[in-house]
């Protein structure tokens, strides 16, 4: 009996460890040296910005593993803050799921977004590197984790559910000006979703 269940939890452990194996290999992506300088909008508008974007492609991102049809909506909660809504359905059960934050506004086009009490909001983990606000905005955000290594994100955002192709490559177009790497984007199925009210 004992020996049974001490099977049963070295099974568990073997589950546990390739489980985590798999998040951590789709966690994040280090890049050594520090965070590079990257170019904001200048002139950003918040009003134009708001309302639904699709997630077309980004960088691999554990907490948003599995999900399909992600979208991210933005409201206005007053002049410094907004609401986000980020939404998806996972892949595996069909079921949707969505998670609330708000976003300060620490400058233009530099946004700190948090969904967790307590989380900080004095660092801008937003940047908008490019939008033309009606089909595609480019998202980028860079921590440095030591003296050698940083972590980047990016997302391409989309206006359309299957935007165009020229829609994708000026979205492109500004990683490629920021020198960012788009080989680490793994694009977000965004077909067969159910419609957004
Ligand atoms: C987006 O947010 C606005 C403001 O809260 C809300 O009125 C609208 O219904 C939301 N849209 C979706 C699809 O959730």
């Amino acid at each position: 009996m004992i020996q049974q269940r001490s099977g049963l939890h070295f099974l568990l452990l073997i589950a546990l460890l390739a489980g985590s194996g798999v998040l951590l290999a789709h966690a994040q992506v280090p890049f050594p040296g520090q965070c590079p300088e990257v170019k904001v909008m200048e002139d950003f508008d918040v009003e134009a910005y708001l309302g639904i974007w699709y997630e077309y492609s980004k960088y691999p991102f554990s907490f948003e593993t599995g999900k399909k049809c992600i979208y991210a909506n933005y409201s206005i909660i007053d002049s410094e803050t907004l609401s986000v809504v980020n939404g998806g359905i996972n892949r595996l059960t069909g079921n949707p799921s969505s998670i609330s934050g708000t976003a300060k506004v620490l400058g233009p086009a530099r946004l700190a977004v948090a969904f967790y009490p307590g989380q900080q909001t004095t660092k801008a983990n937003y940047l908008v590197l490019g939008t033309d606000y009606e089909s595609f905005s480019v998202v980028y955000s860079c921590t440095n984790v030591a003296s050698l290594t940083n972590i980047k994100f990016a997302w391409i955002l989309t206006r359309e559910r299957e935007p165009t192709a020229a829609t994708i490559a000026a979205a492109k177009q500004i990683l490629a000006d920021n020198k960012i790497s788009q080989s680490p984007l793994i694009e977000t199925q965004q077909s067969n979703c159910p419609k957004l009210e």
